[in-house]
């Protein structure tokens, strides 16, 4: 399988008058070819500032890359999206990397119509003229589960639902045939039963078109139907990296143990209580000397008071940045 995207030691801040916030803190990870990879953390563990870092779109200032590189596999060869110029990463966002955010209002243009905001993706980045812009437009909207599309082409943004609306940014972020879509909780802000729709929508999509997903939820209850592998996130850091059925199976990092252990489970008959992970997320205002966990885990010790836990290798394509072995309920001996 070959690597699509490799992002190294991704540090993002924001320089604001409260302090500077440390939102990324060094994010490794690698996405291959058609895979999909959930990215998983509670809301401000840095998820967003992660994408938006890779597409180009932190707002400069208050926002900063500090360091780190983007290596992007695209049409043209290997490129590091984080040293792009602006206009090289514009041709790319939207083009070979597709995205779809939570808001689909904040990603369409009011005063455009559904077909000619498709249609002007096609026409700037494939070069297509207007006519079959719109006949491919038709298309995608069609593709997408859009009923009528002749006649919706002519619809304005707000003659459509939430999940219609969804529909139309998904088609916007297929339209150039990407490598990559990028998914920032896309669902979210749906009801639930369309949350279920979209989602069908996209496995369905990312199966014809055999694109790599980055999926990002703060819902690890929803990844199992998505996702070949999941990355933890906390406090603006990887926590846990795995296939999904390990992260399910074989979790080895408390966080996780503990966004878990808050899902609904299916089997429970009883009433079962669900257990939320007791205390706050971290404050991003402070660097962080231990391990930015430690505060809110049942099994921290004194090493995790006293050091930041690396990202080590704790099994087949399996990683964990924590310092006690949950399997031997010790110190994890290195
Ligand atoms: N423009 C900004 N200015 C200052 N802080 C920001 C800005 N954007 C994001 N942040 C901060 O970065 C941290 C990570 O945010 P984000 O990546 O949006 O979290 P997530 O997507 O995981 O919920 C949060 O503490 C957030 O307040
Ligand atoms: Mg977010």
């Amino acid at each position: 399988m070959s690597i699509i995207l490799q992002v190294k030691d991704l540090v993002t801040k924001f320089y604001t008058l409260d302090g500077v916030v440390n939102a990324v803190n060094g994010v490794s990870f690698e996405l291959n070819e058609g895979e999909t990879l959930a990215i998983v953390g509670e809301s401000g563990s840095g998820k967003s500032v992660t994408m938006m870092s890779l597409l180009g779109l932190i707002p400069m200032p208050p926002g900063k890359i500090e360091s780190g590189s983007a290596s992007f596999n695209s049409e043209e060869g290997l490129c590091d999206l984080l040293q792009l110029s602006p206009e090289e990463m514009r041709d790319i966002r939207g083009g070979q990397i597709g995205f779809v955010f939570q808001d689909p209002i904040s990603t369409l243009n009011p005063i455009l119509t559904i077909g000619e905001q498709i249609s002007e993706t096609l026409i700037r980045h494939k070069g297509l003229s207007k006519e079959q812009a719109r006949e491919q437009t038709i298309k995608l909207l069609s593709q997408v589960g859009i009923p009528d599309p002749e006649l919706r082409y002519k619809a304005y943004p707000f003659q459509f639902s939430g999940g219609m609306r969804q529909r139309v940014v998904i088609a916007i972020a297929i339209a150039c045939t990407p490598k990559i879509i990028i998914a920032d909780e896309p669902t979210t802000a749906l009801d639930v039963t369309v949350q279920a729709q979209i989602i069908e929508l996209f496995k369905e999509l990312r199966d014809a078109l055999g694109v790599a997903v980055i999926w990002i939820t703060h819902d690890l209850g929803v990844v199992a139907g998505i996702a070949e592998r999941v990355l933890v996130m906390y406090g603006g850091r990887p926590v846990e990296i795995a296939q999904v059925m390990d992260i399910y199976k074989d979790p080895k990092h408390p966080y996780t143990l503990g966004l878990l252990r808050a899902l609904p489970s299916l089997e429970a008959k009883e009433s079962k209580r669900l257990k939320s992970i007791k205390g706050t997320p971290p404050d991003l205002l402070i660097p962080f000397k231990h391990c930015p966990f430690a505060s809110r885990c049942d099994y921290a010790f004194d090493r995790c008071w006293e050091e930041i836990p690396p990202l080590i290798s704790v099994g087949e394509q399996h990683q964990a940045a924590c310092f006690f072995d949950l399997e031997e309920g010790g110190p994890r001996h290195d």
